[in-house]
């Protein structure tokens, strides 16, 4: 956790763009999995942990726009606690930390919603993703659970979307420490992804590496040689020479901070001519359009570029032809590519989503696209310095989407269907880097981690050392 004062700074900024009503924060509750007192590993809510900096659930954090006040609620543990979970701090010390004086005991929450709303204040509050905290709520602003989304405040949305979207030298570094963790999760895979193989010895073993070095893993593991299905989490496949592995991974630190990267890697090591050829069209894709990442341009510039350069390469290796701008405009490029080049990252891996994808990735200038696959680009909006996002195009031969285009005769004057069909038992390639916009470009964070086709094939011909976690801390 951070210095108080970082805290206290990031709701100060909170107070400069809102001046009526108060903010109210739930912290997350606990989550039960298979019985009430076996629950989820314990997760805090992305915006209650960037203003209140508490890892616990019970609490409730308040911010008065009007006499500039912040308050915490939540309760001292009791005997019963200790016995099970140790000593703890008090809820003052716990709030003292994170610089804050005022504190009050849970149950008085509602007394202090009912007097608020009863002086015509508005309780601000962002869109709860869990149905505990809707209810809860629920209860506090006397409204059913399935309203309490809708009652979200956009002001404060948008507000939270200002501050947040801009990650400081800490948060940077953070995310730096994630993706350092993240490098030695992939090139760990790289190592692993040997005939014979099964896929689950790879995920268990990179989501180790995780949790010994950081947390859990940011989100659960993307990780198959059927990479043509874009999140795959059956990882039962034993890998077998002549397919690739996708491995789409990255870790969480106890700060929240997150890495999200990809690599394909071919299995046994070396790739053959026909996967070397799709794999430097994606790699060129996601190095051209990288490099092309600078503050007042648009994402989906981007997106865009990477579509063409992907279209140019899929030409040149006769699976598509026409004019690459016609094929772009029309969208026949979806077939191969039908996601977004990357979304906004930070403390939650597609960072500030759970307030709504087009507050975050969409502003006034820029409005999400209507086409199949474009439409899925969760990032469109003016690049400013301070923004971390992903880049992460792919080629992919999907067989049911290669039939349904074929079948509806889509874009026959741009793709070679014939050629097509020889590729169906290809799977799909996917690279990905977290990127930071600075005040003249980017700059790649984190450890480099291999991604040339000579770098992949070095790494992957090396033997893994067992806990051997070399220079990450
Ligand atoms: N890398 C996984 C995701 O973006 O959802």
């Amino acid at each position: 956790m951070f210095a108080k004062t970082v805290y206290a700074d990031r709701r100060n900024r909170l107070k400069k763009e809102i001046n009526q009503g108060v903010a109210l924060f739930l912290a997350n509750p606990e989550a039960s999995f298979n019985y009430p007192a076996n629950t989820y590993h314990y997760r805090q809510d992305s915006h209650f942990s960037y203003f209140f900096g508490i890892n616990h659930p019970g609490f409730a954090g308040w911010i008065d726009f009007e006499s500039g006040e912040d308050m915490l609620f939540g309760n001292d543990v009791d005997i019963d606690d200790i016995i099970w979970m140790g000593p703890q701090p008090s809820v003052a010390d716990q709030a003292a930390e994170f610089g804050i004086t005022k504190t009050f005991k849970y149950k008085q929450l509602a007394e202090f919603v009912t007097k608020t709303l009863s002086q015509g204040r508005k309780i601000h509050i962002l869109p709860p993703y869990r149905g505990k905290v809707m209810i809860e709520l629920g209860q506090l602003l006397n409204l059913p659970a399935h309203e309490v989304k809708a009652a979200a405040s956009v002001e404060l949305i948008k507000a939270v979307v200002k501050l947040k979207e801009i990650k400081d030298a800490l948060e940077i570094s953070e995310i730096e420490k994630a993706v350092d963790i993240a490098w030695l999760m992939h090139t760990t895979a790289m190592k692993m992804a040997k005939p014979g193989m099964v896929e689950q010895e790879i995920a268990g073993t990179i989501e180790g590496i995780s949790l010994a070095l950081g947390g859990p893993v940011s989100f659960p593991i993307i990780l198959s040689v059927d990479g043509q299905t874009l999140h795959n989490h059956n990882h039962h496949n034993t890998l077998k020479e002549g397919r690739m592995l996708v491995v789409d991974a990255g870790a969480e630190l106890h700060s929240l901070y997150s890495s999200d990267i990809t690599r394909t890697v071919p299995v046994g090591g070396k790739f053959n001519q026909r996967q070397k050829e799709i794999y430097e069209i994606v790699l060129k894709a996601n190095v051209d359009s990288i490099a092309a990442i600078k503050p007042g341009h648009e994402y989906r510039e981007m997106h865009l570029l990477a579509a063409r350069v992907i279209t140019e390469g899929l030409k040149a290796a006769g699976l598509m032809k026409g004019d690459t701008d016609e094929a772009v405009a029309a969208g026949a490029h979806t077939l191969f590519f039908p996601h977004g080049l990357g979304h906004m990252m930070g403390m939650d891996v597609h960072d500030l989503e759970s307030l709504g994808e087009n507050y975050v990735g969409y502003d006034e200038h820029t409005q999400r696209a209507t086409q199949f696959g474009t439409a899925y680009l969760r990032l469109g909006k003016k690049l400013k310095p301070g923004f971390v996002l992903t880049n992460e195009p792919g080629i992919y031969f999907i067989p049911a989407l290669i039939d349904k285009f074929r079948s509806e005769g889509k874009f026959t004057d741009f793709i070679n269907y014939d050629k097509v069909e020889t590729y169906k038992d290809f799977g799909g390639i996917r690279i990905e880097d977290d990127i930071l916009v600075t005040e003249t470009g980017h700059r790649i964070l984190g450890k480099a981690i291999p991604k040339s086709v000579a770098d992949v094939e070095a790494t992957a011909a090396e033997t893994r050392e067992w806990l051997k976690f070399p220079g990450i801390f």
